[in-house]
């Protein structure tokens, strides 16, 4: 991971990116719009230019038009690619990129950009290979890279097959498997604030701390997506990929070094000390949940399964909660909570890390007084910010404790606006940085630790319900419960 600076922009030789699905709704709404950005900060190499490639039959005017964006970003280096994803398409498309190079001077470096449906990820990447378009940087060749969405397979053997067919094409470091929450600030700071601040690295361990939660809530439900949706559920969704690398970039050992490889292997060597979980009775570590129809906010909004495309006696869960172990030297012992959820009460994505009570001595002996646990609250969206609480004496006559909190907040820290995830992701593909790309062995890695949930839940499919839980709700009754068991409960709202 490096620094960028306006002066030091990404590749000076430029390039394309190649976005299939160009006319999509990912592209539309987060990918052109980042490239616009990235343009007007002088983030972006002169010679380059954006390919749209799609089934839509566009010409570069209305795929311009169509993209929202206003005439002074980053309209005029847009241009479409009727094509499908057969070799043909591909033929179709390699003739366009030459000419527009030609046309252009851009040289023929390429970023391919899969925001297409997963059944179509191979068949385009065969195609591009058959073609001759991945070629590595030699030859005269320029580079190409793939960039792929998820959801990268959708169970072990899956991600497993897709991986294997993807690496007879390209070399790994070809491929850049994304996760948009590696773009955020607040989980890139996770390393920073980590490793750059020394005090807190003899804290970080079980030695001292109680027990870490991670929860990302939403408070959006389907969206429209109900096919998709009801294929995935928020394990395949939201647990699989982001909330697992929240937790790898908490709890990893520091890196040898920045380079890719080094801080995937650390997080690598996290998914592998994760402990199998309990999923039978009353001490299973996984409990799910669906939303009922419920009120969010001031909206009435209908439950999961009168959602389009939903059937109406679906049990694909809305809402997860994991306990999870490390077993490692640094976290024996330490329950790390993982929940995420649609239709909750609250939008917000964060880490809390709750620090052992002190011994009960002084304080605590005095009558009525309880010293509050130390917290540290990772808040990663909305608001991102980091908080520190603490037990501080009330102004009086005597000693009572209360709990106060030193609050980081990014907006009054930086002026800056945080740059949105995918602007981070594109410019680093582009210039060939995978840090916060997703390596195979992790994504297996971690479907593998979550495919005995998968097969237990698709057995018992149509034999047992799933709790239901209200809209703007918190979850099922059963998250509390999976926390109350331990002793311990939720911090903040789901
Ligand atoms: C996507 C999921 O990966 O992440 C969506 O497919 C979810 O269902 C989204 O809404 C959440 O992202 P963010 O950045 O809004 O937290």
């Amino acid at each position: 991971m490096q620094e960028l600076s306006v002066s030091q922009n990404l590749s000076s030789d430029g390039g394309f990116i190649v976005i299939f699905g160009g006319s999509g709704d990912l592209a539309r709404r987060k990918l052109l719009p980042a490239l616009a950005r990235l343009r007007t900060q002088g983030l972006l190499p002169e010679k380059f230019a954006v390919v749209g490639v799609g089934r839509s039959n566009l010409d570069d005017a209305s795929f311009r038009e169509k993209s929202g964006l206003d005439a002074a970003s980053i309209l005029d280096q847009m241009y479409y690619c009727h094509a499908d994803y057969t070799v043909q398409g591909a033929q179709i498309l390699d003739v366009r990129l030459h000419e527009l190079a030609n046309q252009l001077s851009v040289p023929l470096n390429v970023l391919f950009y899969l925001s297409v449906p997963p059944d179509a990820f191979l068949p385009i990447i065969a195609a591009l290979s058959q073609q001759g378009m991945v070629h590595q940087n030699s030859d005269g060749h320029g580079w190409s890279r793939v960039i792929i969405e998820k959801p990268f397979g959708r169970d072990l053997a899956s991600a497993q097959a897709l991986n294997r067919s993807i690496l007879s094409h390209l070399t790994e470091d070809q491929i850049y498997r994304i996760d948009h929450y590696l773009g955020k600030e607040g989980v890139q700071n996770l390393l920073v604030f980590r490793f750059a601040n020394p005090i807190f690295e003899p804290i970080w361990s079980a030695r001292h701390i109680d027990n870490i939660q991670i929860t990302a809530a939403e408070t959006l439900g389907v969206e429209g997506r109900g096919g998709y949706y009801e294929s995935a559920g928020v394990l395949r969704d939201m647990i699989q990929n982001h909330l697992m690398q929240v937790l790898c970039l908490t709890c990893m050992e520091p890196p040898a070094s920045l380079d890719p490889d080094d801080v995937r292997n650390e997080k690598v060597k996290v998914l592998k000390a994760l402990r199998a979980m309990c999923l039978s009775g009353e001490d299973s570590d996984v409990i799910r949940g669906q939303y009922a129809a419920g009120k969010v906010g001031a909206d009435l909004v209908c439950g999961y399964r009168e959602e389009p495309d939903v059937p109406e006696t679906s049990t694909t869960e809305t809402f997860a909660a994991l306990r999870v172990f490390i077993d490692n030297f640094r976290w024996a012992g330490v329950p790390i909570y993982l929940r995420s959820g649609k239709r909750m009460s609250h939008r917000g994505t964060q880490i809390t890390v709750t620090f052992k009570e002190g011994a009960k001595i002084l304080f605590n002996s005095l009558p009525g007084v309880v010293a509050p646990r130390n917290r540290i609250i990772f808040q990663i969206q909305p608001d991102e910010g980091i908080l520190l609480e603490l037990g501080t004496k009330r102004p009086g006559q005597s000693i009572r404790i209360e709990k106060t909190s030193m609050n980081f907040a990014w907006h009054e820290a930086f002026e800056s606006v945080s740059p949105e995830a995918y602007e981070r992701l594109l410019l680093d593909a582009f210039r060939g940085d995978a840090t916060l790309f997703v390596r195979s062995d992790e994504s297996e890695l971690s479907w593998k630790f979550l495919q005995p949930v998968l097969e237990k839940w698709t057995s018992t499919s149509g034999k047992s319900k799933i709790p239901l839980y209200p809209a703007g709700s918190d979850g099922p009754d059963a998250a509390q419960g999976l926390l109350a068991r331990d002793d311990r409960e939720w911090v903040g709202h789901a």
